[in-house]
């Protein structure tokens, strides 16, 4: 990355990655034809699809975004021949093992390097009290194995952190279960699992933290717009705040209240931020985000908006660097378990670029300052390496990012988007 360049323009970024997955899976299993646009093609999203393809559904696509999911109805998956391997994804894994651990066939699933380094015990051990029958490797860790044929009973499930896969993970479970399965979740987490349920028919309650829904009943097939990923704006919505004359319009952007944390942490640190033409597609809110430069400020982060932002401290990190002031993040931890220990990756990272960056057990302390040139390592993680490009924006010299192949797990047109916008990116192979 050559230092500098602008951001003005236009731009769609790609499908939000969390629906996508959901759209295959409730697609899958419901009665009839399920017709997906604006479908994530990434390698993340897709290995979800594949998943599904190997287990006897026919899936059509993706083209242009288009998928059509050919549904089996909820007990007609087939066993899978071999494991399924699902690379990078956390959500694929977590959110498959709460769907196939009533299933009546064993499947087991693998994953990359970072993936089999992940904890898999949060989703293993509520499926077992609900009488699955599950098998990780040492420590809690993939391959993760579904042995079929039990009987699942619905539980009431406190969830000991806040996490919206191992929710969506419990709730799809219950969709196997005898009787009313119910999760509490200790903050509010994204809610995708919830609306789209709903959206295929299937009674979900939600009563505050509290989720519910009655094992044996049918998805009918849906019409489904996913709409542009908020956590892929994010690096967009950064990149512009901390850009001077920037001024970049993202349209179509999801603004479910579960996942804007990124906009009102922008927004606490002097950000100009402004959000228009709000409308709702297929229950869900979608508007678009138009974002000028501002000389941010740094703040100690409110922990509400810890969850709402989760994928998003990556980037918001690099907005601190070039924010006035000391910005302090708390009630993090589950940042260390996400594709890399995002909290070290990033401190190292910004270290190296000349940022006081100081990690905590559950945060970061990060002194605003001026960025320098420097080769940093992304451990693969593709949100800590489109991150670290934000920052070249603001950097007195190239910055050289190494380990960036998984940037296609959820962003796979970033360098040309972001080229297009203005940024001096090159990429090596
Ligand atoms: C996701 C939930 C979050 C998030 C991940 C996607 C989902 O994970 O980080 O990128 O689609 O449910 P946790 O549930 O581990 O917080």
């Amino acid at each position: 990355m050559q230092p500098g360049g602008q951001i003005r323009g236009k731009a769609r970024v790609p499908g939000d990655k969390s629906m996508s997955h959901r759209s295959i899976m409730l697609g899958s299993i419901a009665d009839g034809v399920t017709t997906v646009d604006g479908f994530l093609e990434g390698e993340d999203a897709l290995s979800t699809l594949n998943a599904f393809r190997a287990m006897g559904v026919e899936i059509e696509g993706p083209e242009n975004g288009r998928v059509v999911i050919h549904g089996v109805g909820r007990d007609g998956l087939k066993a899978p021949v071999g494991d399924i391997y699902v690379g990078n994804s956390g959500t694929s894994m977590r959110l498959l093992a709460g769907l196939l651990a009533g299933q009546q066939f064993d499947v087991t699933m693998t994953g990359d390097v970072s993936l089999s380094k992940r904890p898999m015990e949060r989703v293993a051990a509520p499926l077992r009290e609900m009488g699955a029958v599950v098998e990780t490797a040492e420590g809690g860790r993939p391959p993760l194995t579904l042995r079929g044929g039990q009987s699942l009973k619905a539980i009431d499930y406190v969830l000991p952190m806040a996490s919206a896969q191992v929710k969506s993970c419990v709730l799809l479970a219950g969709l196997y279960a005898e009787g009313e399965t119910r999760t509490t979740e200790p903050a509010p987490t994204r809610d995708h699992s919830e609306r789209m349920l709903r959206g295929f028919g299937y009674k979900v309650d939600v009563d505050g933290p509290v989720a519910k829904l009655q094992g044996g009943g049918r998805l009918s097939a849906v019409h489904i717009d996913v709409p542009a990923d908020i956590s892929s704006a994010a690096f967009f919505m950064v990149a512009a705040s901390i850009t001077p004359n920037a001024d970049l319009t993202l349209e179509h952007v999801g603004i479910n209240p579960t996942r804007v944390g990124v906009i009102n942490i922008l927004r606490a640190m002097g950000g100009d931020i402004t959000v228009f033409n709000e409308r709702e597609v297929g229950g869900e809110p979608v508007a678009d985000i138009r974002i000028c430069y501002a000389q941010l400020k740094g703040i100690n982060i409110p922990e509400d908006q810890v969850p709402l932002a989760i994928d998003e401290f990556p980037v918001l990190f690099v907005a601190a660097a070039c924010a006035e002031g000391q910005t302090v993040l708390t009630g993090a931890e589950e940042l260390r378990v996400k594709e890399s220990d995002r909290i070290q990756v990033m401190a190292d990272g910004l270290q190296a670029m000349g940022i006081s960056a100081e990690p905590t057990v559950d945060g970061v302390v990060i002194q605003g300052g001026q960025i320098t040139g420097a080769t940093v390592d992304s451990h693969h993680d593709h949100r800590i390496a489109m991150s670290f490009a934000v920052a070249s924006l603001r950097a007195t010299a190239p910055i050289k990012v190494t380990g960036c192949d998984n940037v296609a797990t959820s962003f796979p047109n970033f360098v040309a988007l972001a080229s297009g916008l203005g940024m001096n990116i090159e990429v090596q192979a």
